[in-house]
């Protein structure tokens, strides 16, 4: 009954997300916006239920991207801009010109498809480009468990089941392409490319 939920339903999206990170819930959106100033566009890639919305600075408008159609009608509804689409065939978004391009906690389903093409592509897109990104602790991996459980619940065409990454795999990935890390805690990494 909740195969594919995970990715369709904002509610139970919204829901889960909040019971597995709790009282850290917000962190991600939090230093996502610490790069992006009043007034400025921001392109939400993999976006979801479109949350990072909320934390940005005043003046800011917002478009989200992700392949999802269960969240579309939701965003619409709120007035977003929702452009939906499979980034694993690359990108088609060059026309969505935005001054800061943000990814959240999505990179690593990209890892044996499109990746290498989305972050040279956002480049084109932005001139900062911001990827945060929820990392393994070095030398752990997930729990099988756990693993089969996320992956039944995102079970949708699109979706395909990958590990996260360690810490040192997503700096090296980011540094490969000129982006600058830093960490926040042990959870988080961010790359930030400046053109
Ligand atoms: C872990 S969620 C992150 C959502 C949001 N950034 C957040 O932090 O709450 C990953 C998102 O990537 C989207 N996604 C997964 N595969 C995708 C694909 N091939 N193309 C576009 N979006 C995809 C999912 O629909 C989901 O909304």
């Amino acid at each position: 009954m909740l195969k594919g939920q995970y990715y369709q339903n904002p509610y139970i999206y919204n829901f889960l997300t909040f019971l597995k990170l709790w009282k850290d819930c917000s962190l991600r959106f939090e230093i996502a916006r610490a790069n992006v100033e009043e007034g400025q566009s921001v392109l939400d890639v993999c976006g979801g239920t479109g949350r990072l919305r909320e934390f940005l600075p005043s003046g800011c408008s917002y478009a989200c991207v992700d392949a999802s159609s269960g969240f579309g009608p939701a965003l619409l509804k709120q007035g977003i801009k929702y452009i939906q689409t499979d980034l694993h065939n690359g990108v088609d978004i060059k026309r969505l010109k935005s001054d800061v391009v943000i990814m959240v906690v999505s990179l690593y389903q990209f890892r044996h498809t499109s990746m290498h093409d989305l972050l040279e592509s956002f480049k084109d897109i932005a001139k900062k480009v911001v990827i945060v990104e929820d990392v393994l602790p070095q030398g752990k991996v997930e729990k099988t468990l756990k693993k089969k459980i996320i992956n039944y619940l995102c079970a949708v065409e699109y979706f395909q089941p990958l590990e996260l990454f360690s810490a040192q795999e997503f700096k090296d990935v980011m540094r490969a392409h000129g982006y600058v890390c830093q960490e926040h805690g042990p959870r988080y990494v961010s790359g930030c490319f400046v053109s």
